[in-house]
């Protein structure tokens, strides 16, 4: 097994809850006691609906927000606390990638300055002209020519902006990426180039990725083992395949059922959950899914499950997986929506062809 980069140890993050002059703000419970480990080079998925607590996981392994309790580790060290030069040399080593490229690049500042920042933070050339030959390394990297660095990031289309995104965020040579949905806002046929560059990138820089989604097919093409968030708490974690062939976790059952369609506007076409998400205000007691549990018994709402470790790196946290597992519950549902998801899945391994075939070609041209 590869030794890990980045450990999660009980995370922990509340917001609110402050006083004010008679009450106290509601407190949400965005992420709760959360513990796993990422191996280095592995792309590591964290998946669950909107609101599950995902962003806030990933800012919380990066520091961009401090935990309420638990611990991060990042190469062995404890980084919780750290502050000043240490967290300078961690900003470079890890990264964020976000969802809205156009929201996460400042409109004012042209593609040569937004890349040139932190190629100049990091002390990575030593005068403007350094400077410029990076960005144009950079931004040739992720497909996009030189010249662009004059431009401004409106007078590029969504895939290009998050090839702008992913060039900052190459900037200063991490060692792992946080993709927070970094393909949901764009069409399905860009999404597949996107992915593409990141993998490539992935095995030519030696990258670790963790990459934070909702959408499954995205997972399912990408990721080599998955953790699913439900509530601000990690229910299932498993290596990709395992997960998809036999869901343990009542939750990972209802959310592959929910896989989209071939369009992202197909999406969620029928509610694959019954029930509201309750409020992360006012988590359930017990097991936080217990109120849409179709396999829900009275200790549930009593007893919060803890992680249960299985053979094959897997672990669940549900108090009764082996009584849903004997029912049956988990494999007929796979089959049910495997056409729809192997529809995504065959387009993006296509478009990977196509791309592998196409870098031959100008290798080739190169010569
Ligand atoms: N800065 C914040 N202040 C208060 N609540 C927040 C803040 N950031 C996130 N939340 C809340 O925490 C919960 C988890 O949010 P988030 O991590 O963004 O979920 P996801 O990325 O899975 O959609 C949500 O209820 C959200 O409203
Ligand atoms: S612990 Fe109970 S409520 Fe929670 S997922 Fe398992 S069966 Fe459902
Ligand atoms: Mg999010």
């Amino acid at each position: 097994m590869k030794p890990n980069i980045l450990e999660a140890s009980a995370l922990t993050k509340r917001f609110g809850g402050e006083r004010q002059m008679f009450a106290r703000t509601p407190t949400v419970h965005a992420v709760n006691d959360v513990s796993f480990a990422v191996q280095t080079g592995e792309t590591f998925a964290i998946v669950g609906e909107s609101g599950c607590g995902k962003s806030t996981l990933g800012r919380l392994l990066l520091r961009l927000i401090d935990a309420t309790q638990g611990r991060v580790i990042y190469q062995g060290e404890d980084i919780t606390h750290w502050q000043g030069a240490k967290l300078r040399r961690l900003r470079r080593e890890m990264q964020i990638i976000f969802q809205d490229p156009f929201a996460s690049l400042n409109p004012g500042m042209t593609v040569g300055q937004i890349i040139g920042e932190p190629v100049a933070f990091h002390g990575l050339a030593r005068n403007a002209s350094e400077r410029r030959e990076r960005v144009a390394q950079l931004l040739t990297k992720v497909g996009l020519q030189p010249a662009y660095a004059e431009r401004y990031p409106h007078e590029f289309s969504g895939g290009q902006r998050q090839r702008i995104g992913i060039a900052r965020a190459l900037a200063g040579e991490p060692k792992l990426i946080v993709g927070d949905e970094p393909v949901s806002a764009l069409d399905v046929s860009v999404q597949a180039q996107v992915i593409n560059l990141l993998e490539s990138l992935k095995a030519e820089l030696g990258l670790t990725l963790v990459m934070v989604a909702h959408d499954l097919a995205v997972i399912r093409h990408m990721s080599d083992r998955v953790a699913v968030m439900y509530l601000g708490e990690i229910v299932e974690l498993a290596p990709v395949d395992a997960l998809f062939d036999t869901p343990l976790h009542p939750y990972t059952q209802a959310l592959l059922r929910a896989i989209p369609a071939s369009s992202p506007h197909e999406r969620r076409t029928k509610p694959a959950l019954q029930g509201d998400l309750p409020s992360p205000t006012a988590p359930p007691s017990g097991c936080r899914f217990h109120t849409r549990c179709p396999h829900a018994k009275p200790r549930c709402s009593q007893e919060r499950p803890l992680a249960e470790a299985l053979p094959g790196g897997r672990q669940v946290a549900c108090h009764f997986w082996r009584d849903v597992q004997n029912a049956g519950s988990g494999a007929p549902l796979v089959a049910s929506v495997s056409a729809k998801l192997n529809e995504r899945l065959a387009l993006y391994r296509e478009k990977q062809a196509a791309a592998m075939a196409n870098t031959h070609t100008s290798a080739n041209a190169n010569r």
